[in-house]
């Protein structure tokens, strides 16, 4: 059984999608132990407790040092015997330090085929403008695993994504969630729960 925690920042589809894979039978081997916002009110909170899933908020604001803050993540992770830590829309750089601790533990969901559209700032709905801006005719999202940098980690699982005459931030956004960030997240975690891919 791997034990992962899902950390978040917004609406919580990404998670969503793992609860649905875990409950529809298709990743029976992991169970979410903990879901963690760095937002008070986040809706991917009530998602988790819809489903029996402890939840907590862990804000950065709370804390006076950047390390302190990081410090309790890792503690409140380790504490619930979470061993891989997947990014759902989670929209907190990670501290070096923390990285360096979870190494090779770290998963995180992008929605861009990287390396076009990502690192510093591109996050959400920006990279879909972005993208659209410069007028690509396929889109997507990535799985990968996280190191020191912004979205520099090693690719895991790519899904490309038509984008369409007319589309907007929004639409192209609900497109890629439904056609590749959805499928390709749980199926990730299948790999590393599988042992197909290795963690570290
Ligand atoms: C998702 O599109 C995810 O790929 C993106 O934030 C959204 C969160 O939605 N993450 C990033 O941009 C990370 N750089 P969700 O809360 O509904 O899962």
């Amino acid at each position: 059984m791997l034990k992962i925690a899902v950390l978040v920042s917004g609406g919580g589809t990404n998670l969503q999608a793992i609860i649905d894979s875990i409950e529809g039978g298709k990743l029976d081997n992991v169970r979410i132990v903990k879901v963690i916002s760095n937002k008070e009110g986040a809706y991917a909170l009530e998602r988790a407790a819809k489903h029996g899933i402890e939840g907590i908020c862990i804000s950065p604001k709370s804390f006076g040092e950047r390390a302190d803050y990081f410090k309790a993540l890792s503690e409140e992770l380790k504490n619930s015997g979470t061993e891989l830590i997947v990014l759902a829309g989670f929209l907190v750089v990670l501290s070096s330090d923390f990285v360096r601790e979870w190494r090779g533990r770290i998963i995180n969901i992008h929605p861009s085929l990287i390396p076009s559209f990502c690192g510093d700032g591109y996050y959400g709905l920006r990279v879909h403008e972005k993208a659209l801006e410069r007028g690509v005719k396929v889109t997507g999202a990535t799985v990968h695993f996280v190191d020191e940098g912004t979205d520099t980690g090693p690719i895991i699982l790519q899904k490309a994504v038509n984008v369409e005459d007319g589309d907007t931030p929004e639409i192209l956004q609900k497109r890629v969630m439904e056609q590749a960030e959805w499928i390709i997240l749980p199926r990730a975690i299948r790999m590393i729960a599988d042992g197909s891919i290795k963690t570290s």
